[in-house]
Parts: structure tokens; C-alpha cells; sequence
């Protein structure tokens, strides 16, 4: 599926050609695990796999949403924005409902239809794609004026509001700000970030999709933040000086083990433990020392696996597969968590041999055909001017 395809399927439908055609990547990330509604870090990047859209206005208040993966449409109102029954169209309406709240220029209709290659339930956020996609071409096509953190913020809040996930704000910020050849270095708490280099001449990106998504991963994602917050705010309540994670020093942590539920310790544990390695990571990666950069990417995947408790046995099994197998620098699985893909970062003459190793042992042990991509990092959301 490639943003032809989305234009074709368009000019059947709607008889005319789009005023607009926009491309939003999904995205990766290098290190930083649930740490983003945390208040941390994270270097997450934009990828070349993404959701296209191709829109026009309307000389109604009707808006027209046609999904071309999954050949379905929807129709709304502008006058009577309200959720959907159907899962895939909440994510788009949420983000109408966030902008027509908002924004008086938001005052026709729109035909739409969008399609792309960011695999559904991987963990690469192609959720966080088709909002920041939708509210990045909406901006552009009613001149909207909204910055891209606006619009970051915009596509978080419609996740919270309609899908009913309470994200950070990582994958919609890495859509619209990465940069071809850049890890994004995003600071959560402050909103601000810088890039980071990441040479890929020597080595490749690769993501094995487990292709499993347990039930858990929503109301777990959820339940993890509310344990976090309840930490954090034990912290808050008893000192003064703790506003936020990067208050809190492992020392006071410790100091108050038992006062914590069992489960909000560990939970905190992971967070100060990833930020301490956020830290070392980055400077790893700005000395080119990925070896050093892996081998915290496995230490990563310890603390998801035992301490914040998102792993799962596919994931685990992926991630123990690498160890012993030449070439692999790091591995760990990523995103929120109970399914979706691992990340390896493989030196580039050892990929063909791990692919083949990896999809022999997973077969053999779940029964399953394992999917691999090999991905690029790109720019973040753009306008697309080339259709035909
Ligand atoms: C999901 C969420 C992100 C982030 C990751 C875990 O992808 O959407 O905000 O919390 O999980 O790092």
C-alpha cells in the first residue's frame, strides 16, 4: 500500500482529485520505555513505513472517512461529532472533535481517504500515525496555524479521549518531528528536544513482530501509569522538593520501600533504573559506541520484563534468541508492551543469518511465521507533491 494507491482509490470514490496528500511515518524507538508520561527521556525516531492521506473539502459540514486497508467508511457531522462503533474510525474523529473544539477555522466538511504499510498492532504506532497524519493535513488544508506541538498535543489527547489509552506523548511527537538520519533526544517533561546521529553504514535496524497482541495491553498500559502516579505522589506528599521522576534519587526510593505497595516500588524502580540509563545511552550514541548502546538495550528489556511487568513469552523468547547469535549489538522489545515488535540493532553482514535463525526457532516454538522489517529512519509528516 503506497500513497498511489491511497490517490486512485480517492479519484474512484469521490470523482476528483485531492487538494491534499500527506504521508505519516510510524515510528521506532531506541531506548527510553515507558518513561515518556514519566516525565523523562526518550529517542524514539520516524520510520519509512507510513499512513497516507489524501483529503478535500466539502460545501457541507458532512465529513467522509474511507479506509482503504480495511475497505470500510464512515460518515459524520461536524454539527454532531461523537464516537463510533467502529474501532478504526474513533482515532480520526477524536482528533476532529479535539480541533472543531478549538478552532473556528475548522468550518467544512472533508472527504478523506487514507491507507498505508505501518503494520496494525506491531507497536509502531500506526494509531499515533493516522491522528498526527490527520491532524497535520487538516492543519494544512484550513490553515489552521497550529505548531507541530500543538498538533502532537492534539493527536495525544484524541488517543486519551477516544481510543481510551492514556499515552505519552512519544509516538505522536516522533510521526511529526523525525528527521531522516536522526534519533529524536525528547525530553517529556519539558516538551523541547534535540537530534542525535545514528549511523546506519555499518549496522541495520531490524524489528521481528512477534504478531501477538494480548488483551492485557490496554487496561495494563493504563494500570501502569496510575502505579506510577501513585508513587510519584507518596514522593510529593512527603518532600517537598519532588515535583516530578527527575526528583527522585534511587537512595529515597530505597528508603521507602516499605512504605510503597510492592508493585508501586518495582514500577518506580524501572523508571529511575531506564532514565539512569537514558542518560548513559545517549552518550554511548553520541560516541558512536553501540556496543555499549546495545548492551543497555538488553538491560532495558530486563527491567520491562521483571520490574515493569509488560514483557510476555514471545517477546522474551526473541529477545534471549539474540544473546548468543554473531552480530547483534542489542535487542529489546518495544513500545508499551504484551505483544508488538522487538528492536535489533544487527550488524549489517550478520541480518540474513539472524533473520533465518529467528524464523526457524519461532516457528518451531509458537507456531508462528514471524514478520521482519528492516527499517529506515525518515523525516516526519510532510505534504506529499508528487501523486501521479
Ligand atoms: C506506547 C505509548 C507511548 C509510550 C510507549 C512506551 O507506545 O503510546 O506513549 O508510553 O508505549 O514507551
Amino acid at each position: 500500500m503506497n500513497e498511489k494507491v491511497v490517490a486512485k482509490t480517492f479519484e474512484n470514490k469521490f470523482k476528483s482529485s485531492p487538494s491534499i496528500a500527506v504521508r505519516a511515518p510510524g515510528r521506532i524507538n531506541l531506548i527510553g520505555e515507558h518513561t515518556d508520561y514519566n516525565d523523562g527521556f526518550v529517542l524514539p525516531a520516524a520510520i519509512d513505513k507510513a499512513i497516507y492521506f489524501c483529503l478535500s473539502k466539502r460545501n457541507d459540514n458532512t465529513v467522509i472517512l474511507n479506509s482503504v486497508d480495511l475497505n470500510d467508511e464512515h460518515e459524520l457531522s461536524l454539527d454532531d461529532i461523537k464516537k463510533s462503533n467502529k474501532d478504526w474510525a474513533n482515532f480520526l474523529i477524536g482528533v476532529i472533535k479535539e480541533i472543531k473544539d478549538t478552532n473556528p477555522k475548522l468550518n467544512a466538511g472533508f472527504n478523506l481517504t487514507f491507507g498505508g504499510d505501518v503494520p496494525l498492532g506491531a507497536g509502531l504506532s500506526s494509531s499515533a500515525a493516522i491522528e498526527s497524519g490527520l491532524a497535520y493535513a487538516l492543519n494544512e488544508l484550513y490553515n489552521l496555524n497550529f505548531s507541530l506541538l500543538d498538533l502532537a498535543k492534539i493527536a495525544q489527547s484524541a488517543e486519551h479521549n477516544f481510543a481510551g489509552v492514556r499515552c505519552g506523548i512519544m509516538d505522536m511527537y516522533a510521526s511529526l518531528m523525525g528527521k531522516k538520519g536522526k534519533v529524536i533526544q525528547l525530553d517529556c517533561k519539558n516538551l523541547t528536544h534535540t537530534y542525535l546521529p545514528f549511523e546506519m553504514d555499518d549496522v541495520s535496524v531490524v524489528l521481528f513482530n512477534s504478531g501477538v497482541k494480548h488483551n492485557l495491553a490496554e487496561s495494563a498500559y493504563n494500570e501502569r501509569r496510575e502505579q506510577c502516579e501513585e508513587g510519584l505522589s507518596f514522593f510529593q506528599k512527603n518532600y517537598a522538593e519532588i515535583n516530578s521522576f527527575r526528583d527522585l534519587s534511587f537512595e529515597t526510593l530505597e528508603k521507602h520501600k516499605a512504605d510503597l505497595d510492592a508493585k508501586v516500588y518495582d514500577r518506580c524502580l524501572y523508571v529511575l533504573s531506564e532514565e539512569d540509563r537514558m542518560k548513559r545511552a545517549t552518550v554511548a550514541l553520541t560516541e558512536g559506541n553501540l556496543e555499549a548502546f546495545g548492551e543497555l538495550m538488553y538491560q532495558t528489556h530486563d527491567g520491562l520484563k521483571d520490574d515493569y511487568e509488560v514483557s510476555c513469552d514471545e517477546l522474551d523468547f526473541l529477545v534471549d534468541l539474540t544473546k548468543d547469535k554473531p552480530g547483534v549489538l542489542g535487542a529489546r522489545m518495544m513500545g508499551g508492551g504484551f505483544g508488538g515488535c522487538t528492536i535489533n540493532i544487527v550488524k549489517k553482514d550478520a541480518v540474513s543469518d539472524l533473520i533465518e535463525a529467528v524464523k526457524v526457532a519461532y516457528l518451531s516454538k509458537f507456531d508462528i511465521n514471524i514478520e521482519h522489517f528492516q527499517v529506515q529512519i525518515t523525516d516526519g509528516c510532510s505534504v506529499i507533491y508528487e501523486l501521479a
